[in-house]
């Protein structure tokens, strides 16, 4: 799979993206937007360990973001399974250098679209932490729904704050 696209490259994770994987995912101000098993600090060690595991997830739903012929981020989704297994959570993030110039908004259209056209899912959506101005931009531009406020739902670097339930349906 390899998506080309005006600001980046969608591809999978490779040997060799280690150094900048960790270079990029290592900073707070991603870390602070994620689930807590995305490390920090984010050491080379991670990076190779998240390298490894994205070469083995089968179907594989997990991609790189490359800007220039570089990981510098990831975009990816994850198919449930019982009654929800038409649904996938969608995540992603981007290294700090990267912002605002509407990377993660292409990629993320780019990966809605490849999701819906190549899996049997109806339901894609994305849990957003309240303060996370940005990333709700980014859904609304790629044609995600507010659906919920769920209250308290996150406790994150010792806060405990409401999660934004965005979702779009094929
Ligand atoms: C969220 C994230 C992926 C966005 O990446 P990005 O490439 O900068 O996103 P884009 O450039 O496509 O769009 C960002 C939008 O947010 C807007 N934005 C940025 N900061 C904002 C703020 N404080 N308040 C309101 N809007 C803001 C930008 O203006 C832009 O919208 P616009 O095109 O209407 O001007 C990136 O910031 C990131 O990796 N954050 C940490 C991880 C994360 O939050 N992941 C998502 C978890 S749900």
């Amino acid at each position: 799979m390899e998506l080309i696209l005006l600001t980046c490259k969608l591809r999978y994770f490779k040997d060799g993206d280690e150094e900048s994987v960790a270079r990029n995912a290592n900073n707070k101000n991603i870390w602070i937007n994620l689930r807590d098993f995305f490390p920090h600090p984010y050491t080379l060690q991670d990076a190779k360990n998240w390298i490894k595991q994205t070469e083995l997830t089968n179907p594989k739903t997990i991609f790189a973001i490359d800007v220039n012929g570089i990981a510098v981020g990831g975009i990816g989704f994850n198919i449930k399974e019982d009654v929800y297994h038409r649904s996938a959570e969608i995540g992603y993030w981007l290294g700090e250098e990267y912002w605002g110039k509407g990377v993660a908004t292409e990629a993320l259209i780019a990966v809605t679209n490849y999701a819906f056209d190549n899996f049997d899912i109806v339901r894609l959506y994305a849990g957003v932490y309240e303060w996370n101005k940005s990333s709700i931009r980014v859904l609304e531009k790629a044609g995600y729904n507010f659906e919920a406020r769920l209250q308290k739902a996150i406790t994150k670097n010792g806060k405990t704050v409401d999660e934004f339930l965005f979702a779009k349906i094929k």
